[in-house]
């Protein structure tokens, strides 16, 4: 076959993966190059090893072992309190946020981060999340940095929107977008490899576990290393309430001399889509909800509550040593994945779009590091203060309930500063004026009323709406 090396022809016979060389001839020179170049960097044992797998991709663990972890309680100590803010202060913390998931469930072709989810405001989740770490930067009066995860279905769009929004008026360099590694598709059936387009394999992000080796490779590890940041605090693109640098929360982690911390809500009912935290021998595992069996989810402890129920709202830090030395034991596991993945066929010369699940997708999770901390801490968060997940377009998780949970804890903020409200107005403050009640109230001159909807943003007076 034209242009292609003996020894890959010779390697794709012995795989089982011939079919990729259907309509060679059809394809371009730049098209050949491409998918030779491909093929070439593949990882082929690891892949050989992971298309021999089975393909179910249920994780199974040995529950009648497994405990409940300890967790700790949500009210912190002026102690602990004292000691984060000081760790923010010298600049031992970075932020990193994961915004590489293509946010399929939410059927929008565009990154989650983009999506209007103020409820007044209309701000992105990007906004929101930026205009936290520029208050945070301004109150310890340093350029916190923030690293943010992409993949190449994310990366393009995400700057382009940061640099279209001036920013959301964060200092550039204190900005990192990296992107994180991809991993070939397979078919399902047949464990053959899938093609996006003539001559292009399909290729789906790593997963949020990629996390790991996409600061290494990148070299932020190393920066951050250079410039003394000790800790990561780590948070998905989908949360809006997420209380981002927590000081709180950094103070029990740095006291406790934890590898990882982690934020825990109480599930709120069997189904719900969270993994679940709990101790095998001694070790912090999470167990993921597509992995825990419906009647395990349902097991009952004797006072009624669920033996799993230490939710994972995927807020955590780590400390940064732990994971440079995660990062030289190896890799995190893969789990597989059964999607919906529309591909072109070379050998019918044209695209199918799946009905049904026909693809394995293959995922590093960055829980599996969990396993690996020596010290480790879970922290209990109320969900209405801390959780609301956009993940669906309709029904749970949606735009409607994260907006109706953003509105609430602000009005509930509002009232605890005292403010005299007439009526039931809807209620958005930016993180700009305040990121929580107790800032809120500072900022509040006395007497404050409030009538009508309002998006209340420095300067004070707000943007009255209707
Ligand atoms: C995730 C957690 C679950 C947790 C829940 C809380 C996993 C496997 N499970 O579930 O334990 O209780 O969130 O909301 O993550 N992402 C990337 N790159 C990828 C894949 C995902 O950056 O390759 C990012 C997404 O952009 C998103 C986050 O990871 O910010 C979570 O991904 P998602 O698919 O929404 O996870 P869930 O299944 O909802």
């Amino acid at each position: 076959m034209r242009d292609l090396p003996e020894d890959l022809h010779e390697r794709l016979r012995r795989w089982g993966q011939l079919h990729l060389l259907h309509g060679w001839e059809r394809l371009s020179g730049v098209e050949r190059a491409g998918l030779i170049r491909q093929l070439t960097e593949l990882p082929w044992e690891e892949l050989v090893s992971l298309a021999t797998r089975t393909s179910t991709s249920k994780k199974a663990w040995d529950y009648e072992t497994l405990e409940p972890p300890p967790v700790s309680p949500a009210a912190t100590t002026a102690e602990e309190r004292t000691v984060g803010q000081a760790t923010l202060a010298q600049g031992r913390v970075a932020l990193l946020v994961v915004a590489g998931g293509q946010g399929t469930r939410l059927g929008r072709d565009e990154p989650k981060g983009l999506f209007p989810i103020g409820p007044l405001s209309g701000a992105s989740l990007f906004q929101i999340h930026a205009e936290k770490v520029l208050a945070l930067s301004r109150r310890y009066q340093r350029p916190l940095l923030w690293l943010i995860m992409t993949s190449p279905a994310t990366d393009a769009a995400t700057r382009a929107f940061f640099e279209q929004h001036g920013y959301f008026g964060l200092k550039q360099d204190q900005i990192r977008f990296f992107q994180q590694a991809t991993v070939p598709v397979l078919c399902a059936q047949s464990h053959r490899l899938l093609l996006e387009s003539p001559g292009r394999l399909l290729l789906s992000p790593n997963g949020h576990g990629g996390t790991l080796t996409a600061l290494a490779e990148h070299g932020l590890l190393d920066e951050l290393e250079s410039q003394g940041i000790d800790h990561i605090f780590y948070f998905q693109v989908d949360n809006p309430l997420v209380r981002i640098g927590d000081a709180g929360f950094l103070g029990r982690h740095v006291l406790h001399q934890a590898d990882v911390s982690s934020k825990v809500v109480w599930k709120h009912h069997p189904q719900e889509k969270v993994g679940v935290f709990a101790v095998q021998q001694g070790r912090c595992i999470l167990v993921e909800y597509s992995d825990l069996p419906l009647e395990v989810a349902q097991q009952q402890t004797s006072t009624g509550r669920l033996r799993f129920a230490a939710g994972n709202p995927a807020i955590h830090i780590f400390r940064r040593d732990f994971l440079q030395r995660l990062i030289t034991h190896g890799q995190l596991p893969y789990h597989l994945a059964h999607k919906v993945a529309p591909y072109y066929d070379p050998i019918l010369n044209q695209q199918v779009v799946p009905a049904s699940p026909n693809a394995l997708k293959f995922e590093r999770f960055i829980f599996d590091a969990l396993p690996h901390a020596r010290r480790w801490l879970l922290v209990e968060t109320p969900r209405e203060e801390e959780f609301a997940p956009l993940k669906n377009a309709e029904g749970p998780d949606s735009p409607t309930t994260v907006r109706q949970a953003i509105l609430a804890l602000h009005r509930r903020w509002v009232e605890s500063c005292g403010v005299q409200v007439e009526g039931n107005p809807a209620v958005e403050i930016s993180p700009l004026l305040a990121m929580d009640a107790e800032e809120l109230a500072q900022r509040l001159p006395s007497g404050y009323r409030l009538s009508g909807p309002l998006y209340l943003r420095p300067p004070l007076s707000g943007i009255r709406l209707r």
